[in-house]
């Protein structure tokens, strides 16, 4: 995939995250995050390359078969707006492989700012010029965890025929999940408590 035909992904041209350094290292000891998940999300980035849209058609089609969820993609009241849900599946499809292959160095953490952003006020609906919902609530980002990270282990298990392999894969994937959507609750969190 050619990254820069992708409508809307800006990765390394993006506002600098109020993150640190040192508090994404902290968050990576929490969720318990080593080298040794990185090089395991490497090798499951290889597993999945060609499965991509398979994977996002599971996700597409949980998101799909729920209201309040599909609501964030749709006119307020009204129903969803398909190249909104277009535009952002070419970009999800491309966080599934910058979540295994990319660095979690300073233009990481910087994109992590801005895909939080771009659920919240701030950001969501300007970069695909969209008048939909203005923000999608944090508990559904929370609560999507679950199906993002146990979907993936099917198409894992296609590739790897060692289930402890296949295991820890999966394991490396959801606390890179966990890692991003914490890093995400950081504008919905009020100053000081995040
Ligand atoms: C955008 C991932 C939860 C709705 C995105 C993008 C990614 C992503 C990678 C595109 C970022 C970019 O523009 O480069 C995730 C993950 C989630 C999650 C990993 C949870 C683990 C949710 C939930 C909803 C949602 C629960 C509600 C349906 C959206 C919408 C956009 C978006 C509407 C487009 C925002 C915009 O206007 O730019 N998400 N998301 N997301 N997501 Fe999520």
């Amino acid at each position: 995939t050619n990254e820069s035909a992708i409508p809307g992904y800006a990765y390394g041209a993006v506002g600098h995250s109020p993150v640190t350094l040192d508090e994404l290292q902290a968050l990576k000891a929490t969720v318990m995050f080593g080298e040794e998940d990185s090089a395991l999300l490497h090798r499951a980035g290889e597993l999945l390359g060609d499965q991509v849209e398979e994977i996002l058609d599971v996700w597409y089609g949980f998101v799909a078969g729920q209201p309040h969820l599909v609501a964030q993609f749709s006119q307020p009241g009204g129903g969803p707006i398909t190249e909104y849900l277009q535009a952002v599946r070419a970009r999800f499809g491309q966080w599934i492989r910058d979540t295994c292959t990319r660095p979690y160095d300073q233009a990481w953490l910087d994109y992590q700012e801005e895909i939080a952003l771009r659920h919240t006020p701030a950001h969501k609906n300007e970069t695909d010029h969209v008048h939909s919902t203005p923000v999608v609530p944090l508990r559904y980002l929370i609560g999507l965890i679950v199906p993002i990270s146990t979907t993936v282990r099917p198409f894992l298990a296609r590739r790897e025929e060692d289930p402890a392999q296949v295991d820890a894969m999966l394991q490396a994937w959801i606390k890179a999940v966990v890692l991003q959507v914490a890093l995400w609750s950081r504008p919905y969190a009020r100053e000081g408590q995040w």
